[in-house]
């Protein structure tokens, strides 16, 4: 299993520590524009490689990525507070314009997984720059902000963070939806999980929480700069999917009714995000899931490809 990592920022550079030690790759090759800081990122797992577990690590150009299986993309221009989305997504589907045909040349048969925000639309740009099959082309979506779910209801029943299964669906961003629906602690759905174990919330409770998942990338972001760890843990959960040809369901980006991108649960296995499961969603979730996209296509057609 061969993986490379494009972009030596903080989630790159997170995501070679995380996969070198996940015991899921045996090679992974760091790429960034700046040449010597991803010599450094290799470098510095390198060193520790004896303490842990062997793993072949370099760092390179695109020819160096040849025959990855799977090629994460982290590098991107985030948005700046008070600036028009446009103007950052704009750069980075530039951006992917120069990089995604250098990747697809060095690895016609690999898996391309997007980081770089807003996934959901630079997803599907990707897939369309590269002509790939949209199973190839995943975007890491709304499986983060699932994880990040997990953590609050496990922090607030007191449970496990692994007995909680949190779905958000829709964008990676402001207008996700939490599907309530398919949320469960242990197979129940966690409105009946509640109810069965007398828990009393508070009547905004499921707003609240909803809210907060937004809030607490927002406050981790405040306190020590862009979140990394999360991100390489979930991007690592990917990974295993594919490496270990799992069939797991995770909430990604994939065409949504055969069209652009936004993230829902898909099987993913060995040939990457092979079907979409469809769960039982209220009216109510569908509908915002439906502006949920509305609003990501209406900003994509803004842009130039
Ligand atoms: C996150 O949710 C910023 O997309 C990144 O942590």
């Amino acid at each position: 299993m061969k993986v490379s990592i494009i972009g030596a920022g903080s989630v790159g550079a997170t995501t070679a520590f995380s996969l070198a030690k996940s015991n899921l790759v045996d090679e992974l090759v760091i790429v960034d524009l700046d040449e010597r800081r991803a010599q450094g990122v290799a470098l510095d797992i390198l060193h520790g490689l004896s303490l842990t577990q062997e793993v072949k690590i370099s760092s390179g150009d695109y020819d160096s990525t040849v025959d990855s299986n799977v090629i994460i993309v982290t590098i991107g221009v985030p948005e700046k507070v008070g600036e028009s989305r446009l103007v950052p997504l704009q750069k980075n589907a530039d951006i992917l314009k120069d990089i995604v045909p250098k990747i697809t040349k060095a690895s016609p048969n690999g898996i391309l997984l997007l980081v770089s925000n807003p996934v959901d639309i630079l997803a599907y740009f990707a897939q369309q720059i590269s002509g790939w099959d949209p199973s190839r082309v995943i975007g890491l979506g709304t499986t983060l902000d699932s994880a990040r779910l997990n953590y609050l209801l496990a922090r607030d029943l007191d449970v496990a963070q692994t007995d909680i299964n949190g779905m958000i669906v829709g964008e990676h961003g402001d207008s996700q939806v939490v599907a309530w629906s398919q949320t469960a602690v242990k197979g129940t759905n966690i409105k009946d999980f509640l109810t069965a174990n007398n828990i009393d919330i508070a009547d905004n409770y499921f707003t609240d929480i909803a809210q907060e998942v937004k809030d607490t990338a927002f406050d981790v972001w405040e306190m020590k700069g862009p979140n990394c760890y999360c991100v390489a843990l979930a991007i690592e959960r990917v990974v295993k999917a594919i490496s270990q040809n799992e069939n797991a369901i995770l909430p990604v980006s994939q065409p949504f009714t055969s069209k652009e991108y936004i993230s829902l649960p898909h099987v993913i296995n060995k040939n990457g995000a092979v079907k979409p499961i469809e769960l039982g969603y209220s009216n109510e979730e569908l509908a915002k899931l439906n502006d949920s996209y509305s609003g990501l296509v209406e900003l994509a057609n803004q842009i130039q490809l």
